[in-house]
């Protein structure tokens, strides 16, 4: 049966789409792994037309699917293939409520493009530090419903970190208001923790009360090669105490992922040839606009700081060799081989995807763990592991050997085992950003503590107990 009469009346006629070719980019996600079909995608521009959609679906016991700027990576934003679903595209609800330079916050509206925040902040000499590949498509609501990491997680912690307040609309359309810009409230509990990180499951987040930095005004970036992943854990204690605790990124990339990413995108310059089994993209930055500016002598001050600490890294044979970015032109050159990262490995392969943290500890034993446990599964496939060494997650992916295998589809659930293995003895976790989503509905099961479960069940049903919220993701 048709329900799309039930939303007629509450959206303009341009804010509803239902033609195939129109909702097609809505029912796929960014990876081709999912995709679904929807009855129509609806798209609100206010909170008080996402609560009166969600009074309505709750009525009439209709399935709502939340979506940002659909660039997750778990399938948590794809409708299943019943067509009865609805897509709640919160893309055009993207006005700034508030920015307040003195309270060093924004209030924003959910939809808003995380690129599109780093500008404003910046236009007032502030900075809004999440940041990832998918920034000029993720919006802030997305960003908080997956609890989004990316690559600067090391100093400024996750999306979570970042949050003072949201506004949630709940599943039978009222309106939770927890939009505060304080920083220090302690009445009661902390619900909008719940939200954060539900992938859309227990609500929607309408707009949300984000924290802002100083703008850094000076930086350093280098690549450098190191021998193996516990000297670049190394590495990265010694810099954080080197450089006042001034390191913004710190993430991994193997020779393997390098090789692939340069065939992929040959117009990206090679950095340092032969390339090293590892590389580490480090930045430090300062706010302090001296830090960046040159001395009588030519120098400056971040530059000092990070060359130096090379060079002592270099004699004591912990790097093999270093490029540092000399101007911001050079640094968009490095920032742009990680970048690549994701978009190369899926057009050289259909990769085994993961997203696994341990404790920076942990990190060596895991990868060698890991190699070996896949190794027995295939000797020829190729290990592709990068991320976030500050944070102890990797993305420990495999591609199929150069050239291509016949049997690679075949291989990929025991290939994913085989790291999964080497995972379940460091405790570590299935999930460290992406989420749970569709991509490990089951495999939360097996690996989530029962009560933890038996708990987030429970929620669920409480906040949504007609099950109408994004169900088959997350939690039953
Ligand atoms: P969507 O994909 O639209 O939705 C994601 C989930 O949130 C879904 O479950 C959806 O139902 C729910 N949702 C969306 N909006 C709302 C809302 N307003 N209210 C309630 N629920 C909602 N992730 C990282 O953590 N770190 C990375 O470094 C990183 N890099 C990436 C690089 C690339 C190239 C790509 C394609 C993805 C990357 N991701 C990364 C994953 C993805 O960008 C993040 O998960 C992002 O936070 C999703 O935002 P979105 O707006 O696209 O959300
Ligand atoms: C990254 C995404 C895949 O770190 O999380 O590139
Ligand atoms: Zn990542």
């Amino acid at each position: 049966m048709n329900n799309i009469h039930h939303f007629n009346d509450l959206l303009d006629d341009k804010d509803i789409l239902s033609l195939a070719d129109d909702k097609a980019p809505f029912l796929q996600d960014w990876r081709g792994n999912y995709s679904g079909d929807a009855e129509a995608v609806l798209f609100p521009r206010s909170t008080a037309q996402v609560s009166a959609i969600m009074r309505r679906a709750n009525e009439q016991g209709l399935t709502i699917v939340p979506q940002g700027g659909n660039t997750g990576l778990v399938g948590g934003g794809i409708p299943d293939t019943s067509g009865k679903a609805f897509v709640l595209s919160l893309s055009r609800m993207n006005k700034v409520r508030s920015f307040s330079e003195a309270n060093r916050s924004m209030v924003v509206e959910s939809g808003c493009i995380l690129q599109e925040l780093h500008k404003l902040a910046e236009e007032h000499d502030l900075y809004f530090p999440l940041n990832l590949a998918a920034k000029g498509s993720c919006t802030i609501g997305g960003n908080l419903a997956t609890n989004a990491g990316g690559v600067n997680v090391v100093r400024y912690g996750n999306t979570r970190d970042l949050c003072l307040g949201i506004e949630v609309v709940m599943a039978d359309g009222r309106v939770m208001d927890l939009l505060t810009p304080l920083r220090k409230d302690n009445t009661g509990y902390d619900l909008k923790q719940l939200f954060i990180g539900s992938e859309g499951t227990l609500g929607i987040i309408t707009a949300a009360s984000m924290k802002l930095f100083s703008l850094p005004k000076a930086r350093a970036t280098a690549l450098a090669g190191i021998p193996n992943i516990a000297t670049g854990v190394e590495l990265l204690g010694k810099l954080q105490a080197a450089s006042g605790e001034q390191v913004e990124a710190f993430e991994i990339m193997p020779d393997t992922l390098l090789n692939v990413i340069f065939k992929q995108f040959p117009e990206i310059p090679r950095p340092l040839d032969p390339i090293p089994e590892f590389m580490i993209l480090m930045e430090i930055a300062s706010s302090d606009e001296k830090d960046g500016r040159e001395d009588e002598t030519g120098r400056v001050p971040i530059i000092e700081t990070l060359e130096g600490f090379l060079a002592e890294a270099f004699e004591a044979e912990m790097i093999s060799d270093a490029t540092l970015a000399r101007n911001e032109t050079q640094r968009q050159q490095l920032w742009d081989i990680r970048e690549h990262a994701p978009e190369s490995t899926k057009r050289e392969s259909n990769p085994v995807n993961t997203d696994i943290s341990v404790t920076r500890a942990d990190l060596q034993t895991f990868y060698d763990s890991a190699v070996a446990e896949v190794r027995k599964v295939c000797p020829v496939t190729r290990v592709c592991s990068y991320g976030h060494l500050g944070d102890g997650n990797l993305h420990f992916n495999l591609i199929e050997k150069e050239g291509g295998d016949p049997d690679w589809l075949d291989k990929k659930e025991p290939l994913k085992a085989a790291i999964y293995r080497a995972l379940a003895s460091l405790n570590g976790s299935i999930s460290a950003e992406h989420g749970i989503g569709v991509m490990k509905f089951e495999q939360l099961k097996q690996v989530k503590d029962p009560v933890a479960l038996s708990l987030m069940s429970n929620i669920k049903h409480l906040l949504d107990p007609k099950g109408i919220l994004n169900p088959g993701k997350v939690i039953d």
